[in-house]
């Protein structure tokens, strides 16, 4: 379901449902941005409202969700209305879960403006809201019947941001995909300018990693977990500085650092390849903020995130570059010694 495309944007309307009103959800950098260029896109097209989300993640909340529903139904959206989440990832999960419930389930189109969104929010069906309890804790499943990549879009991306989502990119690679990982590292420097023509490729072979993990997941139900390399550690990090110390993908960065180390440490990967690991994450996603919180502090916060099992921390672990086991018998010590590392 996605097409992938450098200057896409301007000629969208070719790829949209031709039925129906359109509500394009977005925030205010994006529409600065690229509001124009839509609109351009859109070729005029009857029946296109724009609604606007205040930006950052504290909006990620119920309430938006409420507010955007008040705006459709004084423009008169039916049930055959599609609403297209034109944003990052913020943007992508509120407007699914808003398409997911309008009217009891309405079309959503996906136009993601981040690389997180590109890679990794945009494809999965998961959508949600935030609780003052806990992150994603409303939420629903409801597929876009179309997601639209166009690369040009990165190039307004602030830089942080833009390093966040390589670093969710060389997931994909480690975890199954090696081609993916040597033509990352053989393209270092053209990563980094944001070549559109290289970028293309990174998306569609993360999109495809992506789709093909969520699709055996949806018959075996365990495989999913691997998309999680780097995440375990990550979110504690996250949650340990209290979301403001790093993104999230520089969290994962260092996560995945770290179960590398875990790795290394317990005798699954080699040397060479762990080593490879780290250069390459380092060389796409630094400078990262540094890691300033005591490792016991970060295993206390892991522990207590919603995705430890029974009290047990599971671990996605390297064993070569693509290739990824689930673990749970990884020793407190091996874990307080990778994160010291960092
Ligand atoms: N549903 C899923 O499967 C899934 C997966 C991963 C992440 N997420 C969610 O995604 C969110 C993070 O998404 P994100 O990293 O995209 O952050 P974000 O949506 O907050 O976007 C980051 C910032 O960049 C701005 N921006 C977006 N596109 C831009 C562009 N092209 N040019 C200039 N500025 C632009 C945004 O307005 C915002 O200020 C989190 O809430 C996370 O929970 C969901
Ligand atoms: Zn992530």
């Amino acid at each position: 379901v996605a097409v992938i495309e450098p200057g896409l944007l301007g000629r969208v309307a070719e790829f949209l449902p031709a039925g129906g009103a359109l509500f394009v959800v977005t925030t205010e950098p994006v529409r600065r941005h690229w509001g124009a260029t839509l609109e351009r896109g859109l070729a005029g097209r009857a029946g296109a409202h724009l609604l606007e989300l205040p930006d950052g993640e504290p909006h990620k909340r119920l309430a938006s969700v409420e507010s955007l529903a008040n705006q459709m139904l004084e423009r008169g959206a039916d049930r055959a209305a599609t609403i297209v989440a034109f944003g990052g990832g913020v943007v992508g999960d509120v407007a699914a879960f808003l398409a997911s419930i309008y009217m009891r389930g309405i079309g959503l189109v996906q136009i993601p403006t981040t690389l997180v969104a590109m890679l990794d929010s945009a494809l999965g069906g998961k959508t949600g809201v935030n609780l003052a309890g806990g992150k994603n804790l409303l939420g629903t499943f409801h597929h876009p019947r179309q997601i639209l990549v166009d690369p040009l879009l990165l190039n307004t991306l602030p830089e942080r941001e833009y390093r966040s989502g390589l670093a969710e990119a060389i997931k994909y690679g480690i975890i199954g995909d090696p081609e993916l990982f040597q033509y990352m590292a053989a393209n270092v420097a053209a990563l980094r300018q944001r070549e559109p023509g290289v970028l293309e490729r990174v998306i569609a072979a993360g999109l495809r990693q992506k789709a093909t993990v969520v699709a055996a997941d949806e018959r075996e139900g365990d495989l999913r977990r691997i998309l999680n390399f780097g995440h375990t550690l990550g979110h504690a990090l996250e949650s340990a500085t209290e979301y403001r110390h790093f993104l999230h993908g520089e969290a994962v960065a260092w996560g995945m650092i770290a179960a590398t180390g875990i790795a290394l440490r317990l005798g699954r990967v080699n040397e060479a390849e762990a080593e490879r690991v780290r250069r390459t994450i380092l060389a796409l996603c630094a400078p990262l903020p540094a890691v300033t919180i005591a490792p016991e502090r970060v295993l206390a916060c892991a522990a207590s995130d919603k995705k430890a099992h029974a009290g047990r921390l599971h671990f996605v672990l390297p064993r070569a570059i693509g290739q990824v086991e689930i673990t749970s018998e990884v020793p407190v010590e091996t874990i307080l010694a990778a994160l010291a590392e960092l």
